[in-house]
C-alpha cells in the first residue's frame, strides 16, 4: 500500500463485499485501486461511481441514490450511475465509473472504465442556433447542444466581458478571498474555440429582427438564427436616490462589478450594505470575513423573513451579528453625499465603500421590443417557447407553467437557470419534452449553508423539525396542508428527499 492508500476509507471493494451487506440504495463508499469509490446497489444491479461530485466535490457517498441516479447532498447535482454522466446541474462534467462483477454472493470492483466517448454527431436541425446571454442558462445550453452531438453552428453572445463565470461565487468564496480567480470560470478559455461554440464577448445585442430571424448588434453587426435561446438573465436595481452614482457605490451582478468592490475593499475601514437579500447578506459575510466593519441597512425588521419566514429569518440575523454584522433593520436610505449614507430615520452612518444588494430586474425590454408575450418575465410554454417558436428562453427571465404548483412561476436562481438552459437545449435538438424541474438554491453564510427547494411565493405553516439555533433543521413551508418548498441546514438527504417529493407532485 502507498502512503496515499493508508488514507483510503471504506472496504477496498476490488478484494469484494457481500451482496448482503450492500443495502439498497445505501451508498457504500470504499476504494477499488488506489482510489476512493462509491458503490450502490439498485436491484439487482451494483454501480462503482466517483466519490467526488464534479460541482465542488461534494461526497456523494452522503448523496441520495434512486432509479439509476446518484444526486449529490450539496447542491442536488445528479449524475448517472450507469455511465457517470452528470445529467443535472449544478455539476456538467461527467464521473469516472468502474467495471463491477458479482461472483459466489460477492460483488467485486474492478478496472475503471474508459471514458465514454462523445455522442455521435446528429441531424443538423436547426442549422444555426444562437445564444443571447453568456450566464448560466445560456453556458448550460450551449455545453447541453455539443454534449448531444449537435453539429450545426453555435453562436453565444454575452455583453460581459469574461466568459461564463462561477455566477454565484461572486458573493461567497471569491469575494471572501478564499477563492482565486482562476475558479471562477465554467470553463478553461479555449473550450468555447475548441467546441465550436463562437463565444462573442463584450457584445451588446440592440434588437431582435424576428422577420428575418436575426441578431442586431449595437456595434452595427447582425447575427442570423434558425433558433434563438433567450437567456438575457437580470441586472440589479440601482437605488434611485441622490448620490447613488458615485464610484464607491457598487451593484454586483458580474465579475467587472465584484473586482471593483474588491478594490474597494483593500483601503475600506467600513463598508454599508444596502439591502438584506441572499447577496446583500453574502457580501456582509465575505467582507466580515476580510476583516471590515460591515452595516447592513434595510427596510425589513427579519431578514429574509418574505422567503423563509421569521424562524430561519431570525437565525440568519443572529449568525452575523455573532460574525459582527451590524444591522440598521427597519431603515432605508435616501441618499448619499459623500461617503456619507443618509437613513431615513435622520441619522447618517459614513461608509468608504457601499454595496447594494436591493433587487434585480429581469432583462426583458428586448423581448419585449421584439413584440414577444410578456408576463412579468418572458412568457414560455412547458417546452420554453416563447410566444414565437422560433425563440426560446430560459433562466430568470422566464415565466414557466410550473407543474408542481399550478402556477406560471419566473424564479432567479443559478441551478434552475442551467436545468432551463439544458431542458431548452434538448427542446432544440428536437426532444420536446416539457420542463419540469423543481426549483432548488443554496446560500451561504460564513460556514453555514442553507438549501432551499421548491417554490413557496406564501404559505400558511411552517413546520420545523430539528433545532435551528443547533443549524441541524428542515422547514417545511405548506399552503393548504401542501409542501411546497423545504429549507435545511445540514439536512442533506431530508432536503434531497424533500426534492424528490415535490418532483412527483402535483396540483
Ligand atoms: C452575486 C450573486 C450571487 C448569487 N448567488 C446565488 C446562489 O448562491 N444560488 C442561486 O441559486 N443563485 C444565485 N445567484 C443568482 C444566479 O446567479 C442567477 O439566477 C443566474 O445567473 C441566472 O442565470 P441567467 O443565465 O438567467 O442570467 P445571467 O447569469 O445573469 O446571464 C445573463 C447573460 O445575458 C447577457 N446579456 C443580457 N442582455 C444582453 C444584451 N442585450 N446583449 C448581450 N448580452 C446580454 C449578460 O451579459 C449575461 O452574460 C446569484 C447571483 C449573483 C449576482
Ligand atoms: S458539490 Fe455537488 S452539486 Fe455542488
Amino acid at each position: 500500500m502507498t502512503d496515499d492508500a493508508n488514507e483510503l476509507k471504506g472496504p477496498d471493494l476490488a478484494k469484494g463485499i457481500a451482496l448482503s451487506d450492500l443495502a439498497e440504495n445505501m451508498p457504500l463508499l470504499g476504494h477499488a485501486g488506489g482510489e476512493q469509490v462509491v458503490l450502490v446497489r439498485q436491484g439487482a444491479e451494483c454501480f462503482a461511481i466517483a466519490h467526488q461530485c464534479t460541482h465542488y466535490h461534494g461526497p456523494l457517498a452522503e448523496g441520495l441514490a434512486a432509479d439509476g441516479h446518484l444526486r449529490c447532498p450539496w447542491h442536488h447535482a445528479c449524475f448517472d450511475l450507469r455511465t457517470g454522466e452528470a445529467s443535472r446541474a449544478p455539476a456538467i462534467d461527467p464521473l469516472d465509473t468502474w467495471e463491477v462483477t458479482e461472483r459466489g454472493g460477492k460483488v467485486f470492483v474492478g478496472a475503471k472504465r474508459a471514458p465514454r466517448p462523445a455522442k455521435a454527431p446528429r441531424k443538423t436541425i436547426p442549422g444555426r442556433i444562437a445564444i443571447l446571454g453568456g450566464g448560466a442558462a445560456g453556458f448550460a445550453a450551449a455545453e447541453q447542444l455539443r454534449r448531444d452531438g449537435y453539429q450545426g453552428d453555435l453562436t453565444m453572445l454575452s455583453g460581459e466581458a469574461a466568459p461564463p463565470i462561477d455566477r454565484p461565487n461572486l458573493s461567497k468564496d471569491y469575494l471572501a478571498g478564499s477563492a482565486p480567480e482562476e475558479w471562477m470560470p465554467l470553463r478553461p478559455d479555449d473550450f468555447y474555440a475548441a467546441n465550436g461554440i463562437d463565444l462573442r464577448l463584450n457584445t451588446s445585442v440592440a434588437a431582435i429582427d424576428r422577420d428575418a430571424r436575426k441578431l442586431q448588434l449595437a456595434d452595427g453587426g447582425t447575427v442570423p438564427y434558425d433558433r434563438l435561446l433567450l437567456a438575457t438573465g437580470a441586472e440589479p436595481v440601482r437605488l434611485p436616490v441622490p448620490g447613488a452614482d458615485q464610484p464607491h457605490i457598487h451593484t454586483l451582478r458580474t465579475l467587472a462589478d465584484c473586482r471593483a468592490i474588491l478594490a474597494g475593499a483593500k483601503d475600506a475601514k467600513r463598508v454599508a450594505v444596502i439591502g438584506a437579500s441572499f447577496i446583500g447578506l453574502e457580501v456582509a459575510a465575505s467582507l466580515r470575513t476580510r476583516g471590515i466593519e460591515t452595516h447592513v441597512i434595510a427596510p425589513e425588521t427579519i431578514p429574509m423573513e418574505k422567503i423563509l419566514g421569521a424562524e430561519m429569518g431570525g437565525f440568519v440575523r443572529a449568525l452575523h451579528e455573532e460574525h459582527g454584522v451590524i444591522f440598521h433593520l427597519g431603515e432605508g436610505v435616501i441618499g448619499f453625499e459623500g461617503k456619507q449614507v443618509m437613513l431615513k430615520s435622520g441619522a447618517s452612518l459614513e461608509a468608504d465603500l457601499v454595496v447594494t444588494g436591493v433587487g434585480v430586474r429581469p432583462r426583458i425590454a428586448l423581448a419585449e421590443k421584439a413584440g414577444l408575450t410578456i408576463d412579468r418575465g418572458v412568457a414560455v410554454n412547458a417546452c420554453l417557447e416563447t410566444s414565437d417558436p422560433m425563440i426560446l428562453a430560459a433562466g430568470d427571465i422566464a415565466r414557466w407553467p410550473d407543474p408542481h404548483t399550478g402556477q406560471n412561476i419566473r424564479v432567479e436562481h443559478w441551478v434552475l437557470a442551467e436545468r432551463h438552459g439544458q431542458a431548452a437545449a434538448h427542446i432544440l435538438m428536437g426532444e420536446r419534452e416539457p420542463f419540469e424541474g423543481v426549483p432548488f438554491f443554496w446560500s451561504q453564510h460564513y460556514d453555514v449553508p442553507i438549501n432551499y427547494v421548491g417554490h413557496a411565493e406564501t404559505w400558511d405553516a411552517i413546520d420545523i423539525e430539528g433545532d435551528i439555533a443547533a443549524r441541524d433543521c428542515i422547514l417545511r413551508y405548506r399552503k393548504n396542508g401542501r409542501v411546497l418548498a423545504a429549507a435545511s441546514i445540514y439536512r442533506d438527504i431530508a432536503s434531497l428527499q424533500a426534492e424528490m417529493a415535490l418532483e412527483s407532485s402535483r396540483v
